[in-house]
């Protein structure tokens, strides 16, 4: 059953079709994994990204929806597209713009829903406000509901620490990825090549951020079991991990301690805490909250 992947926001320049075609050169190249690009912008960029940048074997598709006609037909041509796409699919990602006139409806298609955001003022009200209008979907009894990924992209290193995915704002079920940083690199790249392969911060911290979506997966595929310790999530061989650098994006992460969400891209940050790169040196004095309580959790923790 191929693992279905929605990319989403009603705002443009948010960083939706470089997380698509990011993500799915992750999956083809770093997975092993059949994936599929549904690209539904009329601007195409995430196709036009992948089909001129090296191959990476993404089955890509370029056919905007229907979105201003409103409707079932939006939902129609969704369905009929996925279909078509999923017999030869692990992995099916979609990248659209979002507008009022869609049908919420159209997310149930999908296993995950990822929404990129800034973590600047403007745009988390959006952000919110477009949450809060679908919350239905994501807070929705069926189990068939789709996951709901909050994405901090484009974020400045100096932005890592702000606390600001709160209950408060995001009034609706959530998980919240690691950020993906702003750097130059993401606009060179364009029809060029791939954050994965690239060893600066922004490639790192998409890296982090492909594998945290790989965990995520992993933990909706086995019916929210907790991950494993022993269970590889994606593969190491990026040359960005391979350089082992110390490199710590999880900030924006950190913040969600309090909230439920937390708790389950909260296990793959903790495996890298147990894999030792983080606060170790840290007295306890000067942990926040959110470090405290992960220092807890280690079987080894020492107070
Ligand atoms: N992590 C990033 N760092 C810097 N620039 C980025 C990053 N992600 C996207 N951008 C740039 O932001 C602009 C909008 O990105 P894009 O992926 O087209 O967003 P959307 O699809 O949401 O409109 C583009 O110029 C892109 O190169
Ligand atoms: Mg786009």
């Amino acid at each position: 059953m191929a693992f279905k992947i929605l990319v989403t926001s009603q705002k443009g320049g948010v960083g939706k079709s470089t997380l698509s075609a990011n993500l799915a050169a992750f999956f083809s190249i770093q997975q092993h994994e059949r994936t599929v690009l549904l690209d539904w912008d009329p601007h195409g960029s995430s196709s036009n990204w992948l089909n001129s940048a090296p191959d990476t074997g993404v089955h890509v598709v370029h056919q905007s929806l229907p979105v201003d006609q409103g409707g079932n037909r939006p939902i129609f041509d969704a369905r009929t597209q996925i279909r078509r796409a999923l017999p030869n699919c692990d992995v099916l990602i979609a990248d659209l713009t979002w507008t009022d006139s869609l049908a919420s409806e159209l997310m149930f298609e999908f296993d995950m829903v990822l929404v990129p955001t800034s973590v600047s003022e403007i745009e988390l009200a959006a952000t919110a406000g477009f949450l809060n209008r679908n919350r239905w979907v994501f807070d929705a009894a069926s189990s068939k509901r789709p996951q709901l990924v909050v994405c901090p992209t484009r974020v400045l290193t100096e932005q890592l620490r702000s606390n600001v995915f709160s209950k408060q704002r995001f009034q609706v079920s959530f998980m919240l990825a690691p950020a993906v940083l702003e750097g130059q690199k993401a606009r060179e790249l364009f029809q060029r090549g791939y954050l994965m392969d690239q060893e600066d911060l922004c490639g790192r911290s998409f890296y982090d951020f492909a594998k945290a979506i790989v965990a995520a997966r992993l933990i909706r595929e086995t019916n929210m079991a907790p991950v494993k310790e022993s269970q590889p999530v994606g593969h190491l061989s990026s040359p960005a991990l391979a350089a082992n650098k110390p490199y710590r994006p999880t900030g924006v992460l950190e913040a969600q301690s309090a909230t439920a969400q937390y708790s389950i891209l909260g296990k793959y940050r903790q495996r890298r805490i147990a894999e030792g790169e983080s606060l170790k040196a840290k007295p306890v004095s000067g942990l926040g909250v959110p470090d405290f309580l992960k220092r807890l959790t280690r079987p080894s923790a020492k107070l």
